[in-house]
């Protein structure tokens, strides 16, 4: 007999404007300390909408990101996001897990809009849904005369609920070379909106809040995912980000792109006004906002249930006061996650506004650090 090992992986989210990496242990069941935590920043061309078009510039950063923290952990687990991600809830007859494994190449080939031999395919079984039909023979219980019509309406009713998750094989592979390339040794290709539920978890019961939309806004995506009672229900990926506002920081005040950041953090010269600044920032989130909106309309034309409440994340959370801005515009309650609150960190091994300052940036990596590698 063996006994299994927990080795904690290290977490690589390689995202548009820079690679985090988390590394946390499991101190008690659910419980985690941070043990590692850093980024690296990517040049611009590195990542072009989603795409990794320098991989040797990206795969070198890493390995100086592994340098810096001190890796020693070869066993890693990444994410991938985009349009190369296809996500749907579908509707099969009740079977088992063996069953769907089987048959799900045939059931996903009428959903997904990729070429079935191009993606990888992984489902998860949410369990089973009660039909009209299924209500009819409820009602009908007890009458002894329609058992023959009683167990046509069972079987006909009797239907589950799975989440079907198509990547596109092209992507993964070129993630994992990343990885490969940096010695590291790719335990787990998660997806990111995941990695992100699992990151809001650390400190909220995303089961108790209906639904909501988790907003992650990063440099080159703002990355939509309604969750519905703690499942995920609709997943978008807007092409917007943070590098939007850099951009036009850029051009109004004609200032590099490293000043961008401290603009950003509120924090500029006495010759740039902060009406302005603030007028730059809403115009660019206001683009943000109107994508978001049409999103969210969307949905409602999907299902009959509204978003209650938008949690949002990533490094474009932490301007000030964006929470207020989206609450206005979209009328209802909006938060900014801070999952870090949810991690034990040791005041002796980081420093804490440090932290503060890079915490929206860590959701995913921090998330997908929650995932176990059992290896014997
Ligand atoms: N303190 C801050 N205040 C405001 N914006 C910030 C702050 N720190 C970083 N940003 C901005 O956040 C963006 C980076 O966020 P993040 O790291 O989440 O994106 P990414 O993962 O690299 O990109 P993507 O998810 O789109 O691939 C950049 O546009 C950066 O300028
Ligand atoms: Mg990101």
């Amino acid at each position: 007999m063996f006994l299994s090992k927990k080795s904690p992986l290290v977490a690589i989210d390689i995202g548009s404007s820079s690679i985090k990496l988390v590394q946390l242990t499991e101190f008690k069941e659910g419980q985690y300390e941070l043990i590692r935590f850093g980024m690296m920043p990517l040049d611009k061309e590195c990542i072009v909408e989603g795409a990794i078009k320098k991989p040797a510039l990206v795969t070198e950063a890493l390995k100086n990101l592994l340098k810096a923290e001190k890796i020693q952990s070869r066993y890693a687990v990444s994410a991938v996001a985009g349009e190369a991600v296809f996500i749907k809830k579908i509707k099969v007859p009740v079977m088992s897990e063996e069953e769907l494994s089987a048959k799900i190449t045939q059931e996903a080939e009428q959903y997904i809009p990729f070429d079935i031999d191009d993606v990888a395919l992984d489902f998860q079984i949410l369990g089973a849904i009660h039909t009209d039909k299924e209500d009819e023979s409820e009602l009908d219980d007890g009458s002894q005369d329609n058992d023959e019509q009683k167990e046509d309406s069972n079987e006909e009713g009797e239907m589950m609920e799975a989440l079907l998750v198509a990547v596109q094989r092209e992507v993964i592979d070129e993630r994992t070379d990343i990885l490969l390339e940096a010695d590291l040794k790719p335990a787990i290709i998660d997806l990111d909106v995941f990695a992100l539920m699992n990151a809001a978890r650390l400190t909220t019961d995303l089961s108790s809040m209906g639904t909501i939309a988790l907003i992650d806004l990063g440099d080159s995506f703002t990355h939509i995912n309604i969750i519905q009672d703690g499942t995920m229900g609709y997943t978008r990926d807007i092409p917007v980000g943070g590098g939007y506002l850099t951009n036009l920081l850029m051009t109004k005040f004609r200032i590099p792109f490293n000043q961008t950041l401290d603009i950003k953090r509120g924090k500029f010269s006495s010759d740039i006004k902060e009406e302005e600044v603030i007028e730059v920032i809403t115009r660019a989130y206001k683009k943000v906002l109107d994508e978001v909106q049409k999103s969210f309309d969307y949905f409602g034309t999907l299902s009959d249930h509204q978003i209650e409440r938008v949690l949002l994340c990533g490094g474009g959370s932490m301007i000030r006061g964006l929470d207020g801005f989206f609450a206005n515009h979209l009328k209802i309650p909006v938060e900014v996650l801070d999952p870090m609150r949810g991690v034990k960190i040791n005041p002796k091994n980081f420093d804490q506004s440090l932290i503060d300052e890079m915490s929206g940036l860590s959701t995913v990596a921090l998330g997908l650090a929650t995932r176990r590698f059992d290896y014997k």
